[in-house]
Parts: C-alpha cells; sequence; structure tokens
C-alpha cells in the first residue's frame, strides 16, 4: 500500500512520526514531508495505526 501525504493539512502534530518514525519524515519545523509513501507490507498494520493518529486526517491509505 501507499499513504497518500496531505500537506496542506498537516498542522505538525508529529503523531505520525511518533508512532512510526521509520516510515514518516518530518521537516525542521516538524510538519510531515510531502510526497507518497510506499510501505512494505509488514509495516502495514504499524502505518495504519499512524495514518488514524493524525487529528488533522493529513494521512490518506491508497491500497490500489
Ligand atoms: Fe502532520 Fe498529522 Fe503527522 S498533523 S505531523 S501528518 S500527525
Amino acid at each position: 500500500m501507499h499513504i497518500v501525504v496531505h500537506k496542506t493539512k498537516c498542522q505538525g502534530h508529529a503523531r505520525c512520526w511518533a508512532q512510526a518514525p521509520n516510515i514518516f519524515k518530518l521537516d525542521d519545523e516538524g510538519y510531515v514531508l510531502p510526497g507518497d509513501i510506499n510501505v512494505a507490507q509488514e509495516d502495514e498494520l504499524l502505518a495504519s495505526r499512524a495514518v488514524r493518529s493524525c487529528p488533522e486526517s493529513a494521512l490518506e491509505i491508497d491500497r490500489t
């Protein structure tokens, strides 16, 4: 699967990074970096939790 990052919705809560620092990268101000993220199959559960943890709905799972 991959994750679509809606960069304009990110408010820098950093919960995604706290849950999965190997998957989500933040810039110097604590905002998630833009660009789709490919997630390895073994990391999908962790990534899904991190996506749900974002209070701004800035992250979206795309399973296509
Ligand atoms: Fe941004 Fe949400 Fe992560 S607001 S830093 S995408 S928890």
